[in-house]
């Protein structure tokens, strides 16, 4: 049976985590190799990886923020970041073609949000489209409607998770 773990990223996974993004993400929505090593150096913490026998499948990257502002682009870009922040902002879910629709992105997101709870965050948001709402409402996320982002000039949803107890 193929082996499966999930870790923090390290620099020497840029390459394939590049490769990942960019097979997998529509022109210009995709990160470029430079935002994705910022990601890397600056918020680890919040970058994980999937392995399947060593090989990265998939992988999810964020940044943490005292003020959250889904619609800007200089936040995927880590300005406005601290990783003291206790709001935490998704920038890429994404699984390579090869293996999606095999639960790698439920075990990506699953893990995600209890490494965010340990670390005492207080709740979770991202922007998603329309078609993906359903697929991060199983992981409790709730939609907050349009959002103003026009990244890789198409239209956005806002979503959050409330990581507090109730
Ligand atoms: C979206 C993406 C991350 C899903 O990864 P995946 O590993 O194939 O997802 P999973 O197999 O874990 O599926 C999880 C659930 O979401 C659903 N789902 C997955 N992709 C979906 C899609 N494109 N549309 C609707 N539902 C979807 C699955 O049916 C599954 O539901 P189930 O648990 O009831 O069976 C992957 O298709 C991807 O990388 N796409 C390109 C990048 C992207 O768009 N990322 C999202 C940015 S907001």
């Amino acid at each position: 049976m193929a082996e499966e773990n999930i870790r923090i990223v390290r620099e020497q996974d840029l390459d394939r985590c590049f490769e990942i993004e960019s097979v997998s993400y529509a022109g210009d929505e995709a990160a470029t190799r430079d935002k994705i090593l910022k990601r890397i150096n600056t918020y680890p913490e919040g970058f994980i990886v999937l392995e399947i026998d060593g090989q990265i499948a998939g992988f999810i990257n964020s940044g943490a923020t005292h003020k959250v502002e889904l619609s800007s682009e200089e936040f995927k870009e880590l300005v406005g970041h601290d990783p003291g922040g206790k709001h935490v902002v998704i920038l890429s879910v994404v699984v390579h073609p090869a293996f999606q629709g095999k639960g790698m992105a439920s075990k990506l997101m699953n893990n995600f949000i209890d490494r965010m709870r340990t670390l005492g965050k207080s709740d979770i948001y991202l922007i998603c489209q329309t078609e993906l709402i359903d697929m991060y409402a199983k992981f409790g996320f709730t939609s907050l409607g349009v959002s103003e982002s026009d990244h890789g000039g198409l239209s956005w949803n806002e979503m959050s998770l409330s990581l507090e107890e109730t």
